[in-house]
């Protein structure tokens, strides 16, 4: 294949265990990027999304999990896309632009012109082919997707400005302490190939300085303890910053909606928004009834096929629930995920919750949160195998795996 034909290679890092640790307890039984959003892993989605790039190879998740974890997902999404997705393994963590720079022999195998890349825990509507779009037309070396989001929460991200008629990136903070824009960065990029120069020019400059430094004994300690490995490059802070108003990283805004997916109360807000996606992108995942030969569905709703949902249960808006469930007469279940081999009781209720694998609702009980998905306890999340007796309430909890609640419970962590 001659190297002017265009090809994309796109990039998912999907981080490793040691990371997304505000995702607990429900990533300490499947990594987090496999947790299920609207009924598919949350890497499911920017997976099928990048489908949709013109002139796709290949897609690469890069992360440092045991390789196993990743075998069956792999495996099954290559097949159902017809699109090879492969896994690669750090070591250790090299950081957001130090793991793609690990992999670039296998990346540029194909001989891409641009590569995608993105974090697997944000959640939008991926405008990959607009992107790609914009970028080629900038002609830079590298273009961030943006978002507007309110001045008050844009500390938690990497704020940016950008030149309103050109679209190029003049500056960039990652979490500022003071403000600086409402612009964000959504962890979604495209790139050139002259990325990974940029990235290793990064490393030679620290391995530079390292070499360098005379001090003493005693400062060369200290300033170790400091200093980043020369082979672990941040994106946001080692690439992005440096290179903003250099005229090499441009920005396009999108308008749809951005999430980051960082606690399992943003696993509900961004599984309701997933749903919502499919009336436009696959009508055929959600569920329909209205209580005669199956249970009466309400807005947005996904159903394993696996899943038995008695007809006299009314479920909705926003749940999703997963394989071998079993849901009984009467269940209220609303804006809640029900994961694998659940059972939920006669008249139980669910609302504002997640509720782990195995675990078992009894009769007539109520499982809520108060619906406030960016407050530690404003959901209420079931760890693996919780039972819940009949006839009790719990409200606004986290409860480890393999607890059994026989009494009333509120605002709690239950360890
Ligand atoms: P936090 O708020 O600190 O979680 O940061 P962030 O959202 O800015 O995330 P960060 O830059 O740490 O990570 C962005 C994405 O890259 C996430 O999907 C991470 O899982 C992933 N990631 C971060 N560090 C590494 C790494 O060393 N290797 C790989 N493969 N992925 C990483």
């Amino acid at each position: 294949m001659g190297s002017t034909q265009e090809r994309v290679v796109a990039v998912i890092l999907v981080g490793g265990p040691t990371k997304g640790t505000r995702f607990r307890p429900l990533s300490l039984n499947i990594p987090k990027p496999l947790f299920p959003l609207a009924g598919q892993p949350m890497v499911h989605h920017p997976i099928s999304a990048c489908k949709r790039i013109p002139h796709l190879v290949q897609i690469y998740l890069i992360g440092f999990y045991e390789e196993r974890e990743f075998l069956l997902y792999v495996s099954s999404i290559s097949n159902e896309l017809k699109v090879p997705v492969r896994y690669l393994r750090e070591d250790k963590p090299h950081g957001s632009a130090g793991g793609l720079y690990n992999f670039r022999d296998f990346i540029m195998e194909d001989n891409p012109s641009n590569i995608v890349m993105l974090n697997c825990d944000v959640c939008c509507s991926f405008p990959l082919p607009d992107l790609l779009e914009a970028h080629k037309r900038y002609g830079g070396m590298g273009t961030i997707l943006v978002s507007k989001v309110s001045a008050e929460s844009a500390n938690q991200f990497g704020e940016l400005v950008a030149d309103p008629v050109t679209n190029e990136l003049l500056h960039y903070a990652e979490k500022p302490e003071t403000f600086v824009s409402d612009r964000i960065n959504c962890g979604v990029y495209i790139f050139t190939p002259d990325i990974f120069s940029a990235i290793q020019g990064v490393s030679n400059e620290r391995k530079d300085r390292a070499t360098m430094r005379r001090v003493s004994s005693f400062e060369a300690l200290q300033s170790a303890t400091k200093t980043l490995p020369t082979d672990f490059v941040r994106l946001d802070q080692d690439i992005l910053s440096p290179l903003a108003g250099k005229k090499q990283l441009y920005t396009y805004e999108t308008l749809d909606f951005w999430e980051q997916i960082k606690t399992p109360g943003m696993s509900l807000r961004c599984s309701a928004l997933y749903l919502s996606q499919f009336r436009y992108t696959y009508p055929h995942l959600l569920a329909s009834g209205d209580g005669t030969k199956s249970a009466t569905i309400i807005g947005d709703v996904y159903i394993h096929p696996s899943a038995k949902v008695h007809p006299l249960a009314k479920i909705g808006p926003n749940v999703s629930i997963s394989a071998n469930a079993r849901i009984g007469a009467g269940v209220r279940l609303i804006s809640c995920i029900i994961l694998d081999d659940v059972e939920v009781k006669e008249h139980a209720l669910v609302i504002h919750s997640i509720v782990g694998w195995k675990s078992s609702i009894g009769r007539w009980s109520r499982v809520e949160g108060g619906g406030d998905y960016t407050a530690k306890l404003g959901i209420t999340i079931l760890g693996e195998a919780v039972t819940v007796e009949d006839e009790v309430v719990v409200k606004n909890c986290i409860v480890l795996p393999n607890k059994t609640l026989n009494v009333r419970v509120q605002e709690e962590i239950i360890l």
